[in-house]
């Protein structure tokens, strides 16, 4: 009975103690270390009047009272030094959830009321008072090119992630010398118009997994968590398919496209997938498993579907 009753307050002590620790913790790391203090309400919304008074104390400070009574314009360090204490102790700084979102990208912009009539004219026939030919000379009629190689499918992308691509050919932050030039001479509505239309057509059939084997089956669906490399499938979706907005589709694109890319990514001369992950990701591939990955989502060659 008497071990039973001590075995239960071992347990208690146990459920209680490590909560009880990390609370003490974490008010001595909050108060007794010199932290910012506990976060209160107050101070997240008294965080806003000083912004809007800075402009109107400072001038004051340095100018007006300070240097009006009598002070030569040779004094001029007086009033900068007399700039500094003005300041009133800062308040707490409070943090509100607007200081965590991400800044907007441009090109959501171009995508604003993006006519996709007006892209699928650009597509056909280019703009050729400024030189551009066609979308369908090097993309295929509907998006997806008759021959592969090293042009891509834009049938089966998102609108977003195509106005990012076209965003970042043109301000050169993917370089491949054919489409920086073609996108530099669009303008911002006009790349809103072109990725509104081929957002809307649909991807070439699906033959992901037919070839490439299990080494890319393997790495599509599972990754290889030895080398730290996630699923590809974790954000391509499911057979490629691309996910979100922002991850293309790989399903159908040539092989020559995607090894293309998976070796720039590699070499970092393609560096616009903006927080680096496929840059590492493709380092971490051998030679051998690109080639694979490229024919499992690639599918039979063009002339063999
Ligand atoms: C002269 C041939 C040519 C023309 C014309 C052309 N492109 Fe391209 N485009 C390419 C090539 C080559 C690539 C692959 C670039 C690379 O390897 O990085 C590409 C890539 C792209 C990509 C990136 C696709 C991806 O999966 O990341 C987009 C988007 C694109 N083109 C849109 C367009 C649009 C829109 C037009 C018409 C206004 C156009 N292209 C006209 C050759 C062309
Ligand atoms: C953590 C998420 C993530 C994982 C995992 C991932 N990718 Fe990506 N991948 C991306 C993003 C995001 C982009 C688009 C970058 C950009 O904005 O240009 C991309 C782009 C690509 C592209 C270029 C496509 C095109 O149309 O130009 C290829 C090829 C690619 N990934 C292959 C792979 C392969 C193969 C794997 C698995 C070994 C993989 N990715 C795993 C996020 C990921």
């Amino acid at each position: 009975m008497i071990e039973h009753r001590k075995g239960i307050s071992i347990a208690v002590l146990l459920i209680v103690a490590p909560p009880l620790v990390t609370l003490i913790a974490t008010a001595h790391q909050m108060i007794g270390t010199g932290g910012d203090g506990l976060i209160r309400a107050r101070a997240v919304t008294a965080s806003a009047p000083p912004a809007t008074q800075a402009p109107a104390t400072a001038p004051a400070a340095s100018g007006a009272p300070s240097a009006t009574p009598g002070t030569a314009p040779g004094t001029a360090p007086a009033p900068t030094a007399a700039a500094a204490p003005p300041k009133p102790p800062a308040p707490v700084p409070g943090r509100s959830a607007l200081d965590f979102s991400a800044s907007r990208p441009a090109w959501e912009t171009f995508l604003r009321d993006a006519d996709p009539a007006a892209g699928k004219q650009l597509a056909a026939n280019g703009k050729p008072a400024a030189g551009v030919q066609a979308c369908v000379a090097c993309h295929g009629q509907a998006g997806i090119t008759p021959s592969g190689g090293i042009f891509p499918n834009l049938a089966g992308l998102s609108s977003e992630y195509l106005a990012k691509q076209l965003a970042d050919f043109r301000s050169g932050a993917r370089v491949q010398p054919l489409m920086n030039t073609v996108a530099r001479a669009l303008s911002e509505q006009e790349i809103g118009q072109v990725a509104a239309y081929y957002g809307t057509l649909a991807g070439p059939p699906m033959h992901v997994g037919e070839f490439g084997g299990d080494a890319a089956r393997k790495l599509d669906v599972q990754g290889d968590g030895a080398r730290a490399l996630p699923a590809c499938a974790n954000c391509h979706g499911l057979r490629g398919m691309g996910e979100g907005p922002l991850i293309p589709r790989l399903a159908g694109q040539s092989r020559e496209y995607f090894t293309d890319q998976m070796n720039a990514f590699r070499s970092g001369s393609r560096q616009n997938d903006d927080v680096g992950v496929m840059r590492a990701f493709s380092q971490r591939l051998t030679d051998a498993e690109i080639q694979a990955l490229a024919a499992y989502y690639a599918g039979p060659a063009p002339q063999q579907r």
